[in-house]
């Protein structure tokens, strides 16, 4: 691109997913829901529940089920605090708009891109010929969703990093494939802060995931105050004591991981914890960990159950929020069109 290319020059706009397959955890929590709740008081946003991302690896849900799993991550944003009056919370599938613009989209995005995907090694596994084409095609299903409402900023875990470089990918192939420089923003992940990866309780080299066999590798957004409680006490740790700086918990990946869970949810630094608890070991640390977690998550687990009891209400805000983001997409897909040059009636 030249310096003379013109820019986006459009409004900000911040945009978000969350998959409806499985409990939301800790690391969904810290790297995702807590930024939203911040971000709905400074930018317009748009928090989505991607049901057609959920439908890449498990087809068949079984009766009703995806719709109750969307309903649950739906509730799960209200609980953490994202207030509908203030930012559209919508299902994926309600606008259409999203997989229109994946088709166009995937006539921009190159093979080789997305065979350079590593959340695709990671889920089609060894046997790449079983996997489906939508698993393969994931991201640009995902780009389809940001930039469709053109959106600029992307809350997320560091997860998503490389898919959210291919969403900048595709909008800049598309503005100059098809002459139309500056049309689609190069939406920016945001990624930093505390929180943005956090790992799996038994094994600190591996993130928390909702696909972990083991159920003690997370902390479930469902979880009571006991079972959060026992999960921190067989957390993985190492026989050391906490150091005094955060250098020494470079190469301590457990005790890093507590350490900045801690932090993440007390608004402290790393540093911070380790001025109050450096020189101490896990039998102190970890009962104090616990209860900082448990503060932080009971009103929010509580809130959720609150919402699940009256799925009405869910309903309603979803309503609304597909409603407004279609109002939104509209435009932007009629504007598609133009630009590659599709017939429509004069
Ligand atoms: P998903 O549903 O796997 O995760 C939702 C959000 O949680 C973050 N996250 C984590 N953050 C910190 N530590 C962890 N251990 C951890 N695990 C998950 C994820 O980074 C994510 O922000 N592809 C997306 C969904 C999506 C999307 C989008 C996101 C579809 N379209 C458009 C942004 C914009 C995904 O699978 O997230």
């Amino acid at each position: 691109m030249t310096d003379e290319t013109p820019s986006y020059s459009g409004p900000e706009r911040v945009f978000s997913g969350v998959q409806p397959t499985g409990n939301l955890h800790l690391g969904n929590y810290l790297g995702a829901l807590v930024k939203f709740v911040r971000l709905q008081d400074t930018h317009d946003c748009i928090f989505c529940v991607v049901d057609q991302h959920a439908i890449t690896v498990d087809l068949n849900h079984g009766p009703g089920a995806l719709m109750d799993q969307t309903r649950q991550i739906a509730a799960a944003f209200l609980a953490a605090g994202v207030d509908p009056d203030k930012a559209i919370v919508f299902a994926q599938s309600s606008v259409r708009a999203h997989s229109e613009l994946t088709w166009y989209f995937n006539c921009v995005a190159r093979m080789g891109w997305l065979e350079r995907m590593t959340q695709f090694k990671e889920k089609a596994g060894k046997d790449k010929e079983r996997a489906s084409v939508g698993i393969f095609d994931y991201p640009v299903l995902q780009a389809a969703d940001i930039l469709v409402y053109k959106a600029t900023h992307v809350p997320v875990g560091e997860d998503q990093k490389q898919h959210l470089e291919l969403s900048r990918d595709i909008a800049d192939r598309f503005n100059r494939e098809f002459d139309a420089p500056g049309f689609f923003p190069l939406p920016e992940p945001l990624i930093q802060g505390p929180g943005a990866r956090i790992m799996s309780l038994k094994d600190g080299f591996k993130k928390m995931s909702k696909s972990d066999p083991s159920d003690l590798s997370r902390i479930n957004l469902t979880d009571d105050a006991d079972t959060m409680a026992r999960k921190i006490k067989k957390a993985k740790t190492d026989p050391e004591p906490l150091p005094a700086t955060v250098d020494e918990l470079q190469d301590r990946v457990e005790a890093r991981n507590l350490v900045g869970i801690y932090a993440a949810l007390a608004g402290k630094t790393d540093q911070d914890v380790l001025d109050e608890f450096g020189g101490q070991g896990f039998g102190a640390f970890k009962p104090a960990l616990s209860e900082v977690v448990v503060e932080s998550l009971a009103p929010v687990t509580q809130s959720y159950k609150d919402w699940l009891a009256d799925p009405a209400a869910i309903d309603a805000v979803l309503a609304k929020g597909a409603e407004k983001a279609d109002e939104i997409a509209a435009p932007v897909i009629a504007e598609v069109r133009d630009i590659i040059g599709f017939w429509r009636k004069s």
